[in-house]
């Protein structure tokens, strides 16, 4: 049967899939099917894979697909992380007629599940809430009222030892221009606290979530994404008063946002007391600020703090080559240095442990992380290929990490 499907121009056609059958019975009647970790779901989901691609597909009543999808699509455009969409569509059973949705599959994903259930994931959990926190806040800030915040519904990627998280249940999203009001943020939190005070004390129940962890809260956790939603919040969004002459003021604060990932857009000056003193706002438009600056500069598409500690790098090297006599190195000629001379050769040593949530760019700053702790204890740089060396021998034959 030929499905009912509006694609973006990228995607394979999906013709070959057992359409005319719900989601739910296409076990033994296709041959894409993945198995893929997952978060709990009311309806059916299914993975398929097109030369190497994951889609997941959701069946859901038609008019929430197309509603999610337009959703989905608004967010990409204000650059938020959400999964990327692909299509969404009719089909067409003996029951009557459901709408799919059709995203990519998150590459490196991992449901907050296995970051309960793994050991090996408890240094991740406390930034599993900061993520959330932070996703929240980027959301709001581009005007996306999620109105079903879960554990669930956010997958979360490795980011230079911390995570990021990412939106992937949308069915009640709604995106506003600007700021979401301060109602709908309140009424957000209050939702992210429910459902996720629901999942933990289901997890507990089912025995699955660790009673003593250090530094984690168990039971408030809910709470505990409040408090660093609201002070991240305020950080972003402040606004101060300056005096003419304290220009470097403006400076400061876009770099100061700059560093916690934010990229700046409208910077606005507002005379206050006749001109005596002057109101300063900036407008961050989104968290991708070392990641775009990483890719232009290198076409390697990391996360934020992966980018982020890689462009310190860059910057690091181009002061130690700019200062040799007559030398001033452009940004643009270290970074190819250091793609060449740093990069590629750790990344290639390191081939035999990438896999899919390992990838080659959290590698990386594992290895620069393992080069630091080195350093310190031998009181001076011990180099990245050492670091590498020290770094295989340790964790060459340990289990590896992966789903
Ligand atoms: N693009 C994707 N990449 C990776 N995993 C995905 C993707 N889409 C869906 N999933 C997985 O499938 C699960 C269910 O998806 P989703 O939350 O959209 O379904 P749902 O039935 O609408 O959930 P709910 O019960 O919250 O309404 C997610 O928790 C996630 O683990
Ligand atoms: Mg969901």
């Amino acid at each position: 049967m030929t499905p009912d499907l509006h694609l973006r121009s990228t995607a394979p056609d999906f013709k070959d899939l057992p359409w005319g059958y719900s989601l739910a019975d296409w076990m033994g009647r296709c041959s894409r099917l993945e198995d893929a970790p997952r978060g709990v779901s009311r309806h059916p989901v299914v993975f398929v894979n097109y030369s190497g691609t994951l889609y997941a597909i959701k069946e859901l009543p038609l008019q929430a697909a197309e509603q999610e999808y337009q959703a989905l699509v608004q967010a990409e455009a204000l650059n938020l992380p959400v999964v990327e969409v692909t299509g969404h569509g009719k089909n067409i059973t003996a029951d009557g007629t459901s709408g799919v949705i059709i995203t990519r599959f998150l590459e490196g994903a991992l449901p907050y599940r296995l970051l309960f259930l793994r050991p090996g994931f408890e240094s991740y959990r406390r930034h599993l809430l900061d993520a959330i926190a932070g996703l929240l806040v980027q959301l709001h800030l581009g005007g996306l009222f999620w109105g079903d915040c879960s554990l669930s519904n956010t997958l979360f990627r490795r980011d230079a030892g911390a995570l990021r998280a990412y939106l992937v249940d949308a069915e009640t999203a709604e995106v506003t221009t600007g700021p979401t009001t301060p109602r709908l943020r309140f009424h957000e939190l209050q939702i992210m606290e429910e459902n996720i005070t629901r999942e933990l004390v289901e997890l507990r129940v089912n025995g699955q979530l660790p009673t003593v962890e250090p530094g984690v809260p168990t039971l408030d956790i809910g709470a505990y994404i409040r408090l660093r939603y609201q002070s991240l919040w305020d950080e972003v969004t402040r606004e101060d008063v300056i005096a003419p002459e304290e220009e470097y003021r403006i400076y400061e604060r876009i770099r100061a946002l700059n560093q916690l990932g934010f990229s700046v857009g409208d910077v606005e000056l507002t005379p206050l007391e006749g001109g005596k003193q002057l109101r300063l706002r900036v407008e961050v438009t989104d968290r991708n600020f070392h990641r775009e600056q990483l890719f232009n500069l290198t076409g390697l598409d990391a996360e934020e703090l992966q980018a982020q500690k890689m462009m310190n790098e860059i910057h690091e090297l181009r002061a130690m080559l700019s200062s040799e006599p007559e030398r001033n190195m452009p940004l643009s000629v270290a970074a190819n240095f250091w793609l060449e001379n740093k990069y590629t050769p750790v990344v290639e040593r390191l081939q035999p442990l990438v896999s899919r949530q390992m990838t080659p760019h959290e590698l990386y700053c594992q290895i620069l992380e393992h080069k630091w702790y080195l350093s310190e204890r031998e009181q001076r740089d011990v180099g990245h290929q050492a670091a590498v060396d020290d770094y295989l021998s340790k964790f060459w034959l340990q289990p590896r990490l992966e789903m």
